[in-house]
């Protein structure tokens, strides 16, 4: 099987990390399938990185099971194969702190961060299980740390547990299972530019770090964080 047949799923493709990880993926020689709501950004991607025989764009909302049904079965549809998934779509955090936090913003985190993430182990694992491929969990930083009251930070606590409780899981399957965690990123996930954070490509690359390496070898988590800025 050569590179070029492999297919390789991403959620929240639409923008910052997912984006970055489609152009990156491409670029190695898979296939991509990518899966957002924002179909009129999928559609230009999709362009971008060779058109309809080398990706494909699934209008998914990750908290619906049934469009995560779909997004897999599309995938099967167009490509024939899922070998690898970075389960990436994720939303932030509208108002800080628990007792000035929005319970509706906490609902749409709680939803999308990990319960999506978790569906779309779900959808993906019958597939991921033939291959022997790879799921990736985009958590963060924040998911290893205390942060002062932050419900963000606590949706990623959830997707480091769910990535080692599936580790467990996918014990004797072959599957591997990587999480990422990044510290900050300058995406549109902020309103403003974070000139001194990670950019978009170093995550891709650190996930690329761990899909290209060798079947023997299972990287479990990669903590990435921007160098701190020089005091001068
Ligand atoms: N930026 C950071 O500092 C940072 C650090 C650590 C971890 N992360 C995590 O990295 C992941 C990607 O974030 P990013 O920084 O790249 O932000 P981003 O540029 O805002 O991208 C978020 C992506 O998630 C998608 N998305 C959001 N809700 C969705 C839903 N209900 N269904 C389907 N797709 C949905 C968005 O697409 P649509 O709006 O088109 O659906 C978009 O493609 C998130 O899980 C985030 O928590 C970010």
């Amino acid at each position: 099987m050569t590179e070029e047949d492999r297919v390789f799923l991403i959620t929240g493709a639409s923008s910052g990390i997912g984006a970055a990880t489609a152009r990156h993926a491409a670029k190695a020689g898979f296939r991509v399938v990518l899966a957002a709501r924002s179909i009129d950004k999928l559609a230009a991607l999709v362009e971008e990185l060779g058109g309809p025989d080398r990706a494909l764009a699934v209008q998914c909302d990750v908290i619906e099971f049934d469009d995560q049904k779909a997004m897999a079965a599309a995938a099967l549809d167009a490509f024939g194969r899922i070998d690898v998934v970075l389960a990436n779509a994720g939303v932030g955090s509208t108002s800080a702190g628990i007792e000035n936090g929005d319970p509706a913003n906490w609902r749409d985190m709680i939803r999308t961060n990990f319960y999506g993430c978790a569906l779309t182990a779900k959808v993906c694992l019958p597939e991921l299980r033939k291959r022997r491929g790879h799921i990736l969990l985009l958590g963060s930083r924040a998911g290893r740390m205390p942060l002062k009251g932050s419900i963000y930070g606590a949706t990623k606590w959830a997707v480091t547990g769910l990535g080692h409780n599936l580790m467990e899981e996918l014990e004797g399957t072959g599957v591997r299972c990587t999480l990422i965690e990044p510290g900050m990123v300058d995406t549109p996930f902020f309103e403003t530019p974070k000139p001194d954070a990670l950019r978009p490509d170093d995550v891709a690359a650190s996930i690329m770090y761990a899909v290209s390496q060798p079947p023997n070898v299972s990287v479990s988590e990669v903590l990435v964080r921007p160098t701190p800025p020089t005091q001068s």
